[in-house]
């Protein structure tokens, strides 16, 4: 299970491994990371990097004076080429900031085989589940259909699959009756605020293993 994965480099308050996060949406993970990082760890983020010019992630990147740009689909190349040209932007951008571990947070895009085995072991994902339940899109709405009494997320490496990499972390919480997508969400993504920054620090300090 661990073929082809590179770990990071072990980081130091003085040293800190250079994250790129990547976001689609508003970012309050994105945020999270963020106050998190105003305190010096063994990471720091040098690169905020969204798949559109105008989502809300972009603004909490700026606030906190990193370096926040979108980088959208390139139109004009034929469709069956887009995936990877854009790909390619996005590498050449984690490449110039000279980034060692790509974080996805709200990341909506699937990457292609080329770019995970690029950043294999230095690509991590934060998904809304317990997978390896509820994988994809709608993991709140797919867990409530499924009537299950807890649910949770997981923070995987990012393999070739979608949502199927090995599996880092994981916390769990009860579906409360009454709850619908949004509150869950809201509930789940408190526990994903914490969760994230931990599995950071141990990734980044060496205490992660495959
Ligand atoms: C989070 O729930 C994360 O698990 C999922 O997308 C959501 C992003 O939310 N992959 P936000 O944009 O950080 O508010």
């Amino acid at each position: 299970m661990s073929e082809g994965y590179v770990l990071p480099r072990t980081g130091s308050a003085n040293d800190p491994v250079r994250l790129a996060i990547l976001v689609s949406g508003g970012g309050s993970g994105l945020a999270a990371l963020l106050r998190y990082q105003q305190t010096p760890r063994c990471h720091r983020t040098v690169l905020v990097l969204a798949d559109k010019v105008d989502v809300g992630g972009l603004l909490h990147g700026r606030e906190a004076s990193v370096k926040s740009i979108g980088v959208p689909l390139p139109m004009e190349i034929e469709k069956d080429d887009r995936r990877e040209a854009h790909e390619r932007l996005v590498n050449a951008e984690l490449e110039a900031a000279d980034v060692e571990l790509v974080v996805l947070s709200g990341y909506m895009r699937i990457f292609s085989p080329w770019f995970v085995k690029r950043w294999k072991g230095r690509l991590v994902n934060i998904h809304p589940s317990l997978l390896p339940d509820f994988p994809g899109a709608h993991a709140h709405r797919d867990a409530l259909a499924a009537g299950v009494s807890v649910t949770g997320c997981t923070v995987h490496l990012v393999n070739e699959g979608v949502d199927s990499g090995p599996i880092l972390a994981q916390r769990e919480i009860e579906v409360l009756s009454g709850d619908n997508e949004e509150a869950l969400q809201e509930r789940v993504k408190m526990m994903e605020h914490t969760l994230y920054p931990e599995v950071l620090d141990r990734l980044c300090s060496g205490q992660i293993s495959l």
